[in-house]
């Protein structure tokens, strides 16, 4: 696990062994101790570092998930292609960038390609699998094995903005915001309605305040970027000014709606 800050690298750690001692008193419900070292065991294979380079020398795999902005992520891809071994294959998490145009900072477009995973991860089923036209078929197969090596299904997805998921889900959360600045029902009664009416475990509400609400706006300014004529990948006033004013969602405290900061 590689970050630029040993800060939030401690955070990560901590998160992963919070999440880990979640599953652990599931699977091991009677035998509390085995949860322990269940726990301990996991958290001691993973290894942390703050330098990608020097990461990536011993790296089979790289994913990347960094912050949504086409330039940081070439100029990283960049070194770690540098740095990495011949064989080593590369993906990216994004959930709205062209692989494609990431891609392109290095030199092996055929071992390139996206896995995409979903909030929260430990506990979501999905992974999408992109392949751009350049991704070798042994890449391909390797990123899929890979997937299902970490317990989840995957799909296979062509390099289109949002790929599946995010593509029919953003659009859908920006509408029940236009919906909402239209005054056509309460954000409440917007999630209940969706929960109760269609079924979906969070609303459209608490489901953009866990996603957060600066990167709903990531994603959508990123899509309009690329696709001015398109009005479903339009961010909205009301999006734009909670981020404005710090308003990101669960991890800021709130957002649609107000939480105790852990
Ligand atoms: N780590 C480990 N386990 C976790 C966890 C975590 N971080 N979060 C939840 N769990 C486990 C719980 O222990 C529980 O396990 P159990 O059922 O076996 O006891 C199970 O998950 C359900 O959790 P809870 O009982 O606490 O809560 P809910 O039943 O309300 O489920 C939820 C929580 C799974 C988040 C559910 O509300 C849900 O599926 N929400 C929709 C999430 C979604 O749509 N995600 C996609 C977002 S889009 C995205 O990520 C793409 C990006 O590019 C923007």
């Amino acid at each position: 696990m590689v970050d630029v800050s040993e800060e939030v690298l401690k955070k990560s750690q901590a998160n992963i062994e919070k999440s880990l001692m979640r599953v652990a008193k599931k699977k091991f419900a009677d035998k509390p101790e085995e949860g322990q070292t269940f726990t301990k065991e996991v958290l001691s294979r993973i290894s942390v570092n703050s330098d990608p380079a020097q990461a990536a020398k011993s790296a089979d795999l790289v994913v990347e998930a960094i912050v949504e902005n086409i330039d940081i992520k070439q100029k990283l891809f960049k070194t770690l292609d540098e740095n990495a071994p011949q064989h080593t294959i590369f993906a990216s998490n994004t959930s709205s960038l062209p692989i494609k145009d990431i891609a392109k900072a290095t030199q092996r477009l055929d071992r390139f390609g996206g896995l995409h995973f979903f909030n929260p991860v430990p506990v979501m089923k999905l992974v999408e699998v992109i392949r751009i036209p350049e991704t070798s078929d042994d890449t391909f197969k390797s990123l899929v094995a890979f997937g299902q090596a970490v317990g989840k299904t995957t799909v296979e997805c062509k390099d289109t903005p949002g790929f599946v998921v995010n593509r029919l889900l953003v659009p859908y959360m920006a509408e029940a915001i236009r919906m909402l600045e239209r005054g056509d029902a309460t954000a409440k009664d917007i999630d209940v309605a969706m929960k109760l009416g269609a079924g979906y475990p969070m609303g459209p509400f608490e489901l953009s305040d866990y996603v957060g609400l600066d990167t709903m706006k990531f994603i959508l300014d990123g899509w309009s970027k690329n696709f001015p004529d398109q009005p479903l990948f339009k961010s909205s006033p009301l999006l734009d000014k909670m981020v404005e004013n710090g308003k990101l969602g669960m991890k800021s405290g709130e957002g649609f709606y107000t939480y105790n900061k852990k």
